[in-house]
């Protein structure tokens, strides 16, 4: 193991080792759960009564849903249930699918985003990172500045300023910053998807949708994207797909499990796993399908 690593694995186990001990405490009484509730944030998106099409196929029914500010919201539910057709509709990426149609409303803001929305504001406002590591072929710089560039700002050392501020912000900064212009494809998996969370940061985007960010990174690495998750949501609202239940009750505030394209429950993230309303949530996550 690498130094990274090391540190990485050690703040893991404090972390859980921390988790643990909370978690102990409040069973005995001895902590108070935490006052926050998800509501006291302020709703930056909203869906409502989303449904949606492809061809013929019915794959997202009356979804609704708030995305609040500067929380982890998780979809989860099993493969094929809507999950990332559901986050390319928040930053509209299924208007390129054919044959696919929606009806309802997702509004940012306030303001409807399939109504006289600009895209290309849309998209910078609502920055999306995949599930497979996607640099793109030029430097480590070139990926960050790319989204800056395209927005128009050339001078070089406010590039420059922005590259060091994303990569920073990403985690990555002292691991690149001495090969700056060498290829993002160079890097490790782990490394690349740091790098892609820069790049989507670069153009100073609200919220963040992130589709099974992790599910090819290795352990350590899937670490370093939570803990780098965890301090994104300071700043940003997150919204993360994700198949594994350990990531979601780790990172999310709260928790929408979906199923054959519905939304079955939305829900805090302790109360969910805890205490399901719907029987169907407690059948997944018992394991008794999916
Ligand atoms: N571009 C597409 N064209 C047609 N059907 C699609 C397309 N993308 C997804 N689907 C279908 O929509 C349903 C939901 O898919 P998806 O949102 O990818 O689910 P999840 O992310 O939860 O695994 C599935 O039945 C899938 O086959
Ligand atoms: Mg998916």
């Amino acid at each position: 193991m690498n130094d990274t690593e090391q540190n990485a694995t050690s703040a893991l186990a404090d972390a859980m080792t921390k988790a643990a001990q909370e978690a102990h405490d409040r069973e005995m009484g001895a902590m108070p759960a935490p006052a926050a509730s998800i509501e006291d944030s302020p709703v930056r998106m909203s869906v409502e009564h989303l449904d949606l099409y492809y061809g013929d196929h019915h794959a997202l029914k009356d979804v609704s849903i708030d995305l609040r500010d500067r929380q982890v919201t998780s979809f989860i539910g099993p493969s094929g249930c809507g999950k990332s057709t559901l986050l390319r509709c928040l930053n509209r990426m299924n208007d390129m699918v054919k044959d696919c149609r929606i009806e309802g409303k997702i509004t940012l803001d306030g303001e409807d985003i399939y109504q006289n929305y600009n895209v290309t504001r849309l998209r910078q406002t609502v920055g999306m990172v995949f599930q497979r590591p996607n640099p793109f072929p030029m430097s480590i710089f070139d990926n960050v500045a790319y989204g800056p560039r395209g927005l128009g700002i050339k001078n070089h050392a406010e590039l420059e300023e922005i590259v060091e501020e994303s990569l920073t912000r990403a985690a990555l900064w002292d691991e690149v910053k001495d090969k700056l212009k060498q290829s993002g494809l160079g890097l490790s998996g782990g490394q690349q998807q740091r790098l892609c969370i820069a790049r989507a940061i670069a153009v100073k985007p609200k919220i963040l949708l992130m589709d099974e960010p992790t599910s090819a990174l290795d352990p350590i690495s899937t670490v370093q994207v939570e803990q780098l998750a965890m301090e994104l949501k300071k700043e940003y609202t997150l919204v993360v797909v994700t198949h594994n239940m350990q990531q979601a009750s780790r990172i999310s505030d709260s928790v929408a499990f979906f199923l054959l394209g519905e939304l079955v429950e939305h829900a805090p993230t302790a109360e969910l796993f805890s205490a399901p309303k719907d029987s169907r949530t407690s059948d997944y996550l018992t394991g008794r399908f999916g």
